[in-house]
């Protein structure tokens, strides 16, 4: 029997009423006919857009947390919205599919210690039984991050860095071994050499733990370094997507010809992605 796709989207739209309100202004599509599939071996795969033009509202079905008005998810072959009865059942669909958002600090509760949230979602998702059991799974996602129990022990939030968090906030997504993380935006609140760091990250995570990345961002820095595939997003719809190198050396659209002018070259090459390339995991 073949793999099933890890993702596959259909005719994905999501209608909102312009100017809010239950009952204010007329509907637009936030998200447009999106059709997508991620295969069934480990890749990323980014959708790079402007402000407004989608990609929150898509990753936001993926993560079961809007509904579609219309079209289709499917994870590993189930469907992800529906009848209860038909769908993925909500324990495989939260050990399987793991979100990452921009802000690390939203992540966590300001009152509780990291390593605690980290233990409850050990817990709650049956990742291991028993305290020894719990502890040994939350050392090796935060291992996989260049980070330990014993270096997270005690502290809270306010007692880390923003890169620092982040990076917990991966580890806190890897714990269930998911096959596919959506990262929204995660590295747009981390400065320059920290985004490396974490980019590298799901670089050696998507090699080494075989999990496929939705990875949505406004940077087409990352995006060209970190994608397998890129998708552009404008207005909704998935405009032209392909290889970075298809995509982005050389767009078939203007609007992305347009994104592209804005990202600093010099002698043809792009200063940003060569550092990306020689910047190194953290041990
Ligand atoms: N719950 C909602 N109700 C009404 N409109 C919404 C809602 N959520 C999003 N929108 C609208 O849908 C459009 C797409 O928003 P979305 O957040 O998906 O864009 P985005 O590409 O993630 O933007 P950004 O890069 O700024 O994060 C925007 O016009 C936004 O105002
Ligand atoms: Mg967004």
């Amino acid at each position: 029997m073949t793999e099933p796709n890890v993702l596959e989207m259909t005719g994905l739209t999501r209608l909102f009423r312009k100017g809010g309100g239950l009952f204010g202004g007329k509907s637009f599509a936030a998200v447009d006919d999106v059709t997508f599939t991620l295969p069934a071996e480990p890749c990323v795969s980014s959708i790079v857009g402007e402000s407004g033009s989608g990609k929150t509202t898509l990753a936001r079905m993926l993560l079961r947390l809007v509904t579609p008005t219309s079209g289709e998810i499917r994870l590993l072959g189930r469907p992800v919205h529906g009848q209860k009865t038909e769908r993925i059942d909500d324990m495989s669909f939260r050990r399987q599919v793991q979100p990452i958002f921009q802000n690390p600090f939203e992540a966590f509760s300001a009152y509780l210690p990291v390593i605690d949230y980290l233990r409850a979602t050990a817990r709650n998702l049956e990742v291991a039984e028993g305290a020894r059991a719990v502890d040994a799974e939350v050392d090796r996602a935060l291992r996989m991050v260049g980070l330990s129990l014993a270096r997270v022990e005690g502290k809270f939030i306010r007692q880390f860095s923003g890169g620092e968090l982040q990076r917990i906030s991966v580890a806190r997504a890897l714990i269930p071994r998911p096959r596919l993380i959506v990262a929204d935006e995660p590295v747009s609140m981390v400065d320059a050499s920290l985004r490396m760091s974490i980019v590298n990250i799901f670089k050696r995570i998507k090699d080494e733990e075989g999990i496929s990345f939705v990875y949505i961002t406004h940077d087409l820095s990352t995006a060209y370094y970190l994608s397998d595939r890129v998708s552009i997003m404008n207005k909704g719809r998935i405009i032209e997507s392909g290889t970075p190198a298809d995509v982005l050396d050389d767009p078939a659209e203007a609007y992305t010809q347009e994104l592209m002018n804005a990202v600093p070259r010099v002698n043809d090459r792009w200063p940003e992605i060569d550092r990306l390339k020689a910047a190194s995991v953290p041990a």
